[in-house]
């Protein structure tokens, strides 16, 4: 996990018109490329249907990476970067396309150096990943080589297993890469670091300390033109199953023997198998109406393009979860996540047991306001801890205060874009934040009894989601943090 360039390959993106290499992929090849992080014989091969020339890929994609690239777009680096870029248009499924795309990636091999060595990313729709995948078996191609499958990875338990026996038909598990692009985040990787890099946390990190746990994600953005995908998926798939599961496991995983792929991994799945099923009980599910988000009216879900009347997907799901091992029996861990909800805020708060005697009971510090750690993975990266502290004055009053680590204070720097660690680490053959077969599978597990869709509660955009998911968590004595 070190500065390691990796070898001279081929990266070949299939689904390259699309928004997630515009977006993301080409983004991030381009910013380790200016930091030097690439190796010095690489090439990116774009694949997809639409016709297309080199030309106009490239200049497709520079407008892409000076639109969505984190430090913008400069001369000298796009200038030499744009030079490693090609492009093949080609149907995934007419054999005769394929036979001509593997004689050209092997010209490409010898233009550029790359030893035949392929990085494949599947950035298309799910419904072409097992072709895609079926074709570079059939042409042989699978060797020397690694596969990334981008998410939905499945629609459910059994859809994600046929994918799984489909690319362990032509890769073995070592080669294939499946994204969850928040174990990329800087802040996500640091879970492991503030829990397994300071002595004084891991012994408190138990059910004697901690009452509750409470993990965020919620957006203040809809559908952004996505409303025809979003209708196949909703809260539960597109964010619970796959970024809030990992957000638990890595939180709540024992420490890994080692620090590497397979332990990490292992522990994580461990952790996974104690995280008892979803109970449709414990769960409310809500559907943005219209409303009003950063002062601006914004339509309910049901207005949006590609969704049709009557709609039951969710856009807002809140849940209770269990956990049954030694560390965590009996600690509720509440699950939220919405969109169009106040603001963008992805948060992770352990709440700790308050005093066990109240001496300063007049004082005014009440139960919500126990201890509790937040670890703020996005925006406006850090971590808190918020404790009582005396008020200055005569009188015995407390009030909550912060001690907080900021990213931006310390590091002066912004954290980089998860895609860019993910890209590299899948060059470099490091699978430690992808997520393996078992682990895909069992969270598909857990979320199971929640997937049939059922009325979604109605909220208005711009609120905190359906008044029913506070109710869900009374009954724990325990209130929702806004
Ligand atoms: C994606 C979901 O996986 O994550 C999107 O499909 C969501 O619906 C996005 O908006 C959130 O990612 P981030 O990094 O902005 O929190």
């Amino acid at each position: 996990m070190g500065l390691e360039r990796p070898d001279p390959q081929i990266i070949v993106i299939f689904g390259a018109s699309g928004d997630l290499t515009k977006r993301k992929a080409i983004p991030a090849l381009y910013n380790l490329f200016r930091e030097n992080l690439l190796p010095s014989n690489f090439a990116v091969v774009g694949f997809a249907r639409t016709p297309m020339n080199r030309e106009e890929f490239r200049s497709t994609m520079r407008e892409a990476v000076s639109q969505h690239s984190r430090s913008g777009i400069a001369e000298r680096y796009w200038g030499p970067f744009k030079e490693h870029l090609d492009y093949f248009s080609g149907s995934y499924s007419d054999p005769s396309g394929w036979i001509e795309f593997r004689k050209y990636l092997e010209e490409v091999d010898v233009d550029f150096g790359t030893e035949g060595r392929r990085l494949y990313y599947c950035a298309t729709p799910p419904s072409a990943f097992p072709e895609i995948i079926h074709c570079i078996g059939e042409m042989d191609m699978a060797e020397e080589s690694r596969i990334v499958v981008e998410k939905p990875f499945g629609y459910d338990l059994g859809t994600a297993h046929d994918l799984n026996s489909v690319v362990h038909g032509v890769f073995k598990e070592h080669q294939i890469f499946r994204i969850d692009h928040y174990l990329g985040k800087e802040t996500v990787q640091n879970i492991l670091v503030f829990r397994f890099s300071n002595g004084m946390f891991e012994p408190i990190w138990n059910r004697s300390y901690v009452e509750s746990v409470q993990i965020d994600v919620t957006e203040s953005v809809g559908m952004e033109g996505r409303g025809s995908f979003y209708e196949g998926a909703g809260a539960i798939r597109d964010i619970v199953q796959n970024h809030m599961l990992q957000l638990l496991a890595t939180l709540a995983m024992e420490p890994p023997a080692l620090f590497d792929a397979e332990s990490i991994r292992n522990e994580k799945v461990k952790l996974l198998r104690s995280v008892r099923q979803i109970d449709p009980v414990e769960t409310v599910k809500g559907q943005y109406t219209l409303g009003v988000v950063d002062g601006r009216a914004v339509p309910g879900y049901l207005e949006e393009p590609g969704v049709p009347p009557g709609s039951m997907t969710e856009t807002y799901a809140a849940m209770k979860v269990s956990i049954d091992n030694w560390r965590w029996a009996g600690v509720p861990v509440f699950l939220r996540t919405g969109k169009r909800m106040p603001r963008r805020e992805t948060t992770i708060t352990v709440y700790f047991h308050g005093a066990p005697h109240l001496l300063f009971e007049a004082s005014g510090l009440e139960r919500p306001r126990r201890n509790h750690l937040t670890i703020r993975v996005q925006p406006d990266e850090g971590i808190t801890l918020t404790f009582g502290a005396k008020v200055p004055g005569p009188d015995m009053k407390i009030a909550p205060v912060d001690m907080d680590f900021d990213y931006d204070e310390s590091f002066m720097s912004a954290p980089a874009e998860a895609y860019e660690r993910l890209i590299l680490d899948a060059m470099l053959g490091d699978a430690t934040l992808f997520t393996r077969a078992d682990e895909i599978e069992r969270s598909w597990q857990i979320v199971e009894k929640i997937l049939p869709k059922s009325p979604p509660e109605p909220y208005p955009a711009g609120t905190w989601g359906p008044a029913a998911a506070d109710e869900l968590v009374a009954p724990d004595n325990w209130h929702l943090r806004h």
